[in-house]
């Protein structure tokens, strides 16, 4: 089977991957692809948001399964192009992918069907959005309601705070329409955690339970990026937790999509806060996590097209969906002063030497690409180096162990990825 990888990180990087180990893959086209995705699969320089490129492409040649990596092609309709014209696609359809597209959906559909989430508001009127945060006792977080490539949630500290992102994103509209309407959220405390799962629409069936560094510096300091590193299995994820999270979250959102005429199919992604009156949902995604996917990925066992089949087919409760043994830790090499403005080009060493030959360690690209025959920096994320171990402490040991032999100008990682599991 021919297949098609829509995106060009490390969380497409690390579905090549794993797609490249299925029997059943003849030959995997990634769009656009990045300088490691490369030695796995042919670039071809279409862009994830340009639907009808994609279609063509995969109508010529034969594609049999697309994955989608970034939201804003599901958001966009491509899943309900790809299927009008016959071509097998995994992800939700533009209706069910609402759920990451309007932050104000998300949250009004969770209302309705009780499922656990913070109490909010929400507005398209700059005066009352600014009325409701002057009057709030409570410390609060802001959200525009669309698409803002995860900068649109500003996790106030003050009413000055608040205020400010409320005009930011209402009146100077720094992220466009996609903050015309905005959610106004009461702030929960604890521990975050997300906990992903494959649905086909009606069986539900977890991942391996992961945990994100979203805060640039070490401690949980500094400003949210895209995600730092993580690691799986997130021991905070109990048992216990597990019995309230599938069936009165995960389950729930499934059917309450159903119940609204927009069935959801593909990866369901819950951003959980473990707060004192039990889980609550922070919010959806309706893809693989980045950095996420790329320890998830490393420790699923199972066949990813059969998976995917699956999915696409409505047969999920007949496939046993295994993981490998032990735990996966990621950690992110970043261009220095990424999330802010940082330098391209820069050529990367040790790329090569890294995994030193185990398996268990994977450099995946995340901003990379090709000059010559040289990897040069692309991106603010540039590597999500990953390791597999027997535990979180091992595996910890093993991924830093590889991100020393790797540099590149300026090159930023934190240091503390995976703490968190084994106790700070
Ligand atoms: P979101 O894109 O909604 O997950 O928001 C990004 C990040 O902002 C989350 O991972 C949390 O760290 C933080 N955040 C979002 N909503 C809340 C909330 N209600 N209370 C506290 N932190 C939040
Ligand atoms: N790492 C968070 C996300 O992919 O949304």
């Amino acid at each position: 089977m021919r297949v098609l990888v829509v995106g060009g990180g490390g969380r497409e990087h690390a579905l090549v991957w794993k797609l490249a180990q299925s029997p059943r893959v003849e030959k995997i086209y990634a769009a656009p692809g990045n300088a490691g995705i490369a030695q796995l699969a042919e670039c071809v320089p279409i862009s994830s948001g340009d639907i009808e490129g994609l279609l063509v492409f995969a109508k010529e040649q034969g594609i049999g399964l697309t994955f989608v990596g970034p939201e804003d092609a599901l958001v966009k309709g491509i899943v309900d192009r790809f299927e009008a014209e016959g071509v097998r696609i995994f992800g939700p359809r533009a209706a069910a992918a609402q759920l990451e597209g309007s932050k104000a959906f998300a949250k009004d559909l969770m209302k309705k069907y009780e499922i656990p989430t913070g109490e909010y508001q929400t507005f398209t009127d700059y005066d009352n959005a600014l009325a409701f945060v002057w009057e709030l006792d409570e410390r609060c977080v802001i959200k525009a309601d669309g698409l803002a490539a995860g900068k649109g949630v500003i996790v106030a500290d003050t009413d000055t705070e608040a205020m400010a992102a409320v005009k930011e994103m209402m009146l100077d509209r720094a992220f466009g329409a996609a903050g015309d309407k905005i959610v106004v959220e009461e702030r929960l405390v604890g521990q975050e955690v997300s906990v992903l799962a494959f649905t086909d629409g009606r069986t539900v069936v977890p991942l391996l339970a992961a945990q994100d560094h979203k805060q640039v510096f070490d401690g949980d300091k500094g400003p949210n990026t895209g995600g730092m590193g993580a690691y799986c299995p997130a021991p905070i994820y109990t048992f216990e937790l597990a019995q309230t999270v599938v069936p009165k979250i995960l389950e729930a959102t499934v059917l309450a999509m159903e119940s609204e005429g927009c069935p959801y199919r593909g990866i369901l992604y819950a951003g959980l806060m473990i707060t004192e009156k039990g889980p609550k949902v922070l919010e959806f995604n309706v893809r693989f996590g980045d950095p996420e996917a790329q320890p998830l990925l490393a420790m699923l066992d199972t066949d990813l097209v059969d998976i995917a089949e699956a999915v696409i087919d409505g047969r999920l409760s007949e496939l046993e969906i295994r993981w490998k043994p032990g735990a996966a830790v990621c950690v992110v090499a970043a261009a220095g002063g990424y999330p802010g403005s940082y330098a391209k080009g820069e050529p990367i060493e040790g790329l090569d030497t890294a995994a030193d030959d185990d398996a268990d360690v994977i450099v995946f690209h995340a901003g990379t690409k090709l000059e010559g025959d040289r990897v040069v920096t692309a991106g603010g994320r540039v590597l999500g180096v990953t390791a597999v171990a027997d535990d979180i402490p091992s595996a910890i040991s093993k991924v830093y162990e590889a991100v020393g032999k790797i540099s590149f100008k300026d090159m930023y990682y934190r240091t503390d990825i995976g703490q968190k599991a084994i106790g700070e």
